[in-house]
C-alpha cells in the first residue's frame, strides 16, 4: 500500500509542476516576450510609436513567410544602432519598448537581395490581404544593357507598402559583372500616386547607387528578429556614397556609329591589358583604402563611348592629395609594376607614372583651392610647370570593363573643362602642354630642385 502511494504522490507532483512550467512558458511568451502594444495597450490608447512597431511586425512575419532575402537599411535606426549612438546610452530610453525601429519618420527601409529571391507576386497580394498598400516601382534591368543590346526589360527596383501612414520601403539589390549590388532610381511613372510616401525622406531611389555585398547578422531588434549588416559604420558610409551612373549606351553607340572602334588584334590586346592594369591599380588602392577615380582620356573613354579610346596609350586616374599615402609607391612595385617617373611633390604638381606590360598607368594627384580643383604637369627637359584646372566635383560610382570604378558624378563638367565642347569628336594627335581646354602656364620648378622633383627612371 505505502508503495502505490508514494508512486501516485510522484507522478501528481511530475503532473502540477509541468502544468505550472507550461503555465510560465505560456506567461512569459504572452506577456514578457513581446514588448510593445500588450504591455502599453493596458493603459488603454495606442502611442504612434505602438502603430509603426505593429506595422514593422506584420510586415517581418509577411517577409518571413515569403523568405524574402531582407536586411535592415534603415540609415535612422542603424545611427540608432551603431557603436557611437550605444556609448551615450541615456538616449536610448526614450521609447523603451520600441527604441530602435520607431525612428519618428514614418519610414523603415529595408534591402532585398534580389538574386537571392524568386520573385512571388503573392507576397503583394498577401500584403495586401492583410491590409497594406503597395505601390511596386519597376524600371529597365541594367545589367543586360551594352553596347550591343539597349535593354527592354523591366525588372522590380522598390516596394513601397504603407498601412496606417507608415511605409516601408524595400530596395531591391542586383548583383552586378563588377561583382557589387546595384539598385535602380526611384521614378514615378505617369500614373502613380504622388502622395503615396513622402518620397523626399525616402533613403535610397533618389539616384541609383552601388553597394557592397554585406556581411550580415541576425538580431533581435525591440521584440523583432532582423537582420542588420555587421559594420554598421561601414554600411552607413557606402549609403552615403553610393551614387552611382549607368553609362550612356545610346549616346555610345551613335558615336561608335559614327566612328568605328579599332577591332584589330593590337587593339583587342591593347583592351586586355588595359582591362587587366586597371583590375590591378584597383585592387591595390583599395587595399591602401586610398579613392581613385577614372581621369583625362580613361575618363572620356567610359563617358562617350562606354570604354576605352584604343589609341590612347595609358591609363589615367586621379586621387585627391589629402588621399596620398608616401607607402603608394611601394604597393605598387609590390604588385608588379615599375616606377617610371616621379614628377612633384606632395605640396605642389604632384604626378606619379607606373609601367606593365608597356602600358603606362598615370597617377595624377588633385588639389582642392576653393572653388576648383586642379593637377600638374611638369615636362622632363624643361622644368616647366603645367596646371589643369578643373570645377570642384564629387565622385560617383560607375562601371568600366567590368570594374566597379568611380568618376566625377558632373562627368560632362569635368570632360568639358579637360577637352572643351569638342569632346565628342576624336583627336589623335594629342599635346598634354597646349591641347587641353584647361591648361595653364605654371611657371618652371627652380633649377636646384630639379633632382629631387623630376625623378625619371
Ligand atoms: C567597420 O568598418 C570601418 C570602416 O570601413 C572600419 O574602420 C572598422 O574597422 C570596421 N569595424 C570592424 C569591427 O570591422
Amino acid at each position: 500500500m505505502p508503495r502505490v502511494n508514494r508512486t501516485v504522490v510522484l507522478s501528481l507532483l511530475i503532473v502540477s509542476s509541468s502544468v505550472f512550467l507550461l503555465f510560465q512558458l505560456y506567461y512569459y511568451r504572452k506577456y514578457v516576450s513581446k514588448p510593445g502594444p500588450h504591455i502599453l495597450s493596458q493603459t488603454g490608447h495606442l502611442t504612434a510609436s505602438d502603430v509603426q512597431w505593429q506595422t514593422l511586425r506584420k510586415f517581418l512575419a509577411l517577409a518571413q513567410r515569403f523568405r524574402l532575402p531582407l536586411f535592415l537599411a534603415d540609415t535612422v535606426s542603424l545611427t540608432l544602432l551603431s557603436e557611437d549612438a550605444l556609448r551615450q546610452r541615456d538616449r536610448l530610453v526614450r521609447e523603451p519598448h520600441c527604441t530602435f525601429l520607431c525612428t519618428g519618420r514614418p519610414i523603415t527601409s529595408f534591402t532585398l537581395h534580389a538574386n537571392l529571391w524568386k520573385y512571388d507576386p503573392g507576397f503583394l497580394l498577401a500584403a495586401e490581404q492583410k491590409g497594406f498598400q503597395v505601390l511596386q516601382v519597376r524600371g529597365d534591368d541594367p545589367r543586360l544593357a551594352s553596347l550591343d543590346i539597349l535593354s527592354g526589360q523591366d525588372i522590380p527596383l522598390h516596394f513601397l507598402l504603407r498601412l496606417q501612414d507608415y511605409i516601408i520601403q524595400v530596395v531591391f539589390l542586383y548583383e552586378r559583372s563588377g561583382n557589387y549590388l546595384w539598385f535602380g532610381a526611384l521614378r514615378l511613372k505617369g500614373d502613380m500616386d504622388r502622395s503615396f510616401a513622402p518620397f523626399t525622406q525616402l533613403d535610397f531611389g533618389r539616384h541609383a547607387g552601388a553597394l557592397n555585398r554585406q556581411e550580415l547578422v541576425l538580431t533581435v531588434l525591440d521584440g523583432l528578429d532582423v537582420r542588420i549588416p555587421r559594420n554598421i559604420t561601414r554600411f552607413l558610409y557606402e549609403q552615403r556614397h553610393a551614387r552611382f551612373l549607368e553609362c550612356r549606351y545610346r549616346d555610345a553607340r551613335n558615336f561608335l556609329q559614327l566612328y568605328p572602334d579599332d577591332s584589330s588584334s593590337a587593339a583587342l590586346d591593347f583592351r586586355r591589358k588595359v582591362k587587366s592594369l586597371l583590375h590591378l591599380a584597383a585592387q591595390t588602392l583599395a587595399q591602401l583604402d586610398v579613392p581613385f577615380w577614372l581621369s583625362s582620356g580613361t575618363c572620356l573613354g567610359w563617358f562617350r563611348q562606354c570604354s576605352i579610346i584604343s589609341y590612347s596609350r595609358d591609363v589615367d586616374i586621379g586621387i585627391f592629395v589629402v588621399d596620398f599615402r608616401p607607402d603608394i609607391i611601394s604597393a605598387f612595385r609590390n604588385a608588379g609594376l615599375t616606377l617610371k617617373h616621379k614628377f612633384g611633390k606632395v605640396e605642389d604638381s604632384l604626378e606619379l607614372s607606373f609601367l606593365r606590360d608597356d602600358i603606362k598607368l598615370d597617377i595624377f594627384f588633385f588639389y582642392e583651392d576653393r572653388d576648383i580643383v586642379w593637377n600638374g604637369g611638369t615636362q622632363a627637359k624643361s622644368g616647366r610647370k603645367f596646371k589643369y584646372v578643373f570645377p570642384r566635383f564629387s565622385l560617383c560610382w560607375a562601371e568600366l570593363l567590368d570594374l566597379k570604378v568611380r568618376v566625377p558624378c558632373d562627368t560632362l563638367d569635368y570632360v568639358t573643362a579637360n577637352y572643351g565642347s569638342t569632346w565628342s569628336v576624336p583627336v589623335r594627335s594629342w599635346d598634354w602642354k597646349s591641347s587641353p581646354s584647361n591648361v595653364q602656364e605654371n611657371g618652371v620648378w627652380p633649377a636646384a630642385e630639379w633632382e629631387e622633383l623630376i625623378q625619371v627612371y
